[in-house]
């Protein structure tokens, strides 16, 4: 049996958090898609750990984690993120499996995500520079290498063929930068890579269901985000959706389960690309403030805003979301008046709907107006401790979507996770 759990809007919901949280409760946890683009945060006690590749089960002793074959792998990373994770002591050796398909992030990877986004000028991603897009580009243009490759002894071969197709592309882009550092990085991160335990994933993960094991497939990015259903081109370049946990894994769509779909008690948004409800003005600035909304990649102030239910609707409907898990809700703890956008309008017209494009037509959110619950809700432990506005708050959200709040967190602690409904 699988459950899924993944962002609902443009990223940085507390997947990390939620997914660390729920390990115990499963037998294995595995990443579908993304890479180091990703930044899932989670405490280890009091020590915050920030993950970028390496699923948030890592810290649940004797629980298996997997690098899917739709993640996108930088071995650099990697390697410094097994680094800070062996220094906890969790023995990567007995727990985390890497799939053989999997595809390699290349130091020209990044280099051309570098070239690429300095070309675009104002209509730049915003892109986190991981060499994500590129990396991808690579796969579905049957260019890529992957994980399984570098045990090949022709290896060094393919790599170079490869580099230098890359490197004609970087010469158009005038792209200079020397990157032999970064080559030197990767070649040790990739000595480092086949010590690990490369499997075949899609065998691995079925056969871990045919035990009858509980998998957890975590989710990178947000479903704002998607390649398909996300404000392309202002995306990222992997299916964060739901659906994308078949083909990332290997396993077919009847294993499914719960569909987890986090999101935050109002919005956020880092890089470019529209963002209707976006607070450009001071209680945009005390979100940020009070939500420390800073990328845990990059380290970019986030963009802030109201929770937008129009988006909201649609993540759930491609998704097939059926458990909703809210992070964040502390955050409003000090404002007097919250505010929920239940539609757009867009030339003169409203709809709750999404439409092809947000970026091209102005669009006014339509807002409804709640009264804030004004009073700390950190140390709030069950859903008898949450204030009452927070409940009208939540059953307003609950009845537009069609589908229920069943978890508030109210901190980023680990037990600060309250069971709802
Ligand atoms: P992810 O990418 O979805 O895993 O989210 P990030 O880790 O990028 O960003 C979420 C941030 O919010 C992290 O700093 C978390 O520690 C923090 N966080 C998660 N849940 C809560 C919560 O309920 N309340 C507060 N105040 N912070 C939270
Ligand atoms: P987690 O998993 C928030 C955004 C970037 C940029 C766009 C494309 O932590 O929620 P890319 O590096 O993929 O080429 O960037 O997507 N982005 C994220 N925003 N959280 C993330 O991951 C993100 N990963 C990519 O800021 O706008
Ligand atoms: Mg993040």
């Amino acid at each position: 049996m699988v459950d899924v759990l993944l962002g609902l809007q443009w990223g940085d919901e507390g997947k990390g958090k939620i997914v660390d949280y729920f390990a115990k409760d499963y037998d294995l946890v595995a990443r579908f898609q993304g890479g180091p683009n990703a930044g899932h945060t989670l405490y280890v006690g009091d020590t915050k750990v920030v993950l970028h590749q390496i699923p948030s089960g890592v810290f649940h002793p004797g629980k298996l984690n997997l690098i899917g074959n739709g993640v996108v792998l930088d071995p650099v990373t990697l390697k410094r993120e097994c680094d800070t994770v062996a220094s906890f002591g969790v023995d990567l050796r007995q727990n985390l499996f890497i799939s053989e398909r999997t595809h390699l992030i290349l130091p020209t990877h990044r280099a051309l995500d570098k070239a690429s986004e300095g070309s675009k000028g104002l209509q730049k991603i915003g892109s986190t520079l991981k060499g994500i897009g590129p990396a991808y580009m690579d796969k579905t243009g049957r260019n890529g290498i992957r994980v399984g490759d570098i045990l090949d002894k022709n290896f060094t071969t393919t790599y170079i063929k490869l580099r230098l197709k890359h490197q004609k592309l970087l010469d158009n882009y005038g792209f200079n930068e020397d990157i032999s550092a970064w080559e030197e990085e990767f070649f040790e991160g990739l000595e480092f890579l086949r010590q690990l335990n490369i499997v075949n994933g899609e065998y691995f993960i079925n056969e871990q269901i045919s035990k009858g094991k509980k998998i957890l497939a975590e989710g990178a990015q947000g479903s704002m985000l998607d390649i398909d259903f996300g404000t392309f081109p202002f995306v990222t370049s992997s299916n964060t959706i739901s659906a994308g946990v078949c083909s990332g894994l290997g396993i077919a769509p009847q294993h499914i389960k719960d569909v987890f779909g986090v999101t935050k008690a109002y919005c956020t948004r880092v890089g470019g690309g529209p963002f209707p409800t976006e607070l450009e003005n001071e209680t945009g600035e005390e979100l940020r403030k009070t939500g420390n909304e800073f990328g845990a990649t990059t380290g970019r102030p986030r963009r802030c805003g109201w929770i937008d239910l129009v988006a909201l609707k649609f993540a759930c409907m491609v998704n097939g979301v059926t458990k909703i898990v809210m992070t964040k809700a502390d955050v409003l703890d000090a404002f007097k008046e919250l505010e929920v956008c239940t539609s757009y309008k867009i030339g003169g017209k409203e709809t709750d709907q999404i439409p092809f494009r947000l970026d091209k037509s102005p669009i006014e959110p339509v807002y409804r107006k709640f009264p804030g619950w004004n009073t700390p809700s950190v140390s709030a432990k069950t859903e008898a401790d949450l204030p009452e506005t927070m409940k009208t708050y939540v059953a307003f959200i609950n009845d537009y979507l069609g589908v229920k709040v069943h978890y508030i967190s109210n901190g980023p602690g680990r037990d600060q996770l309250i069971s709802v409904g």
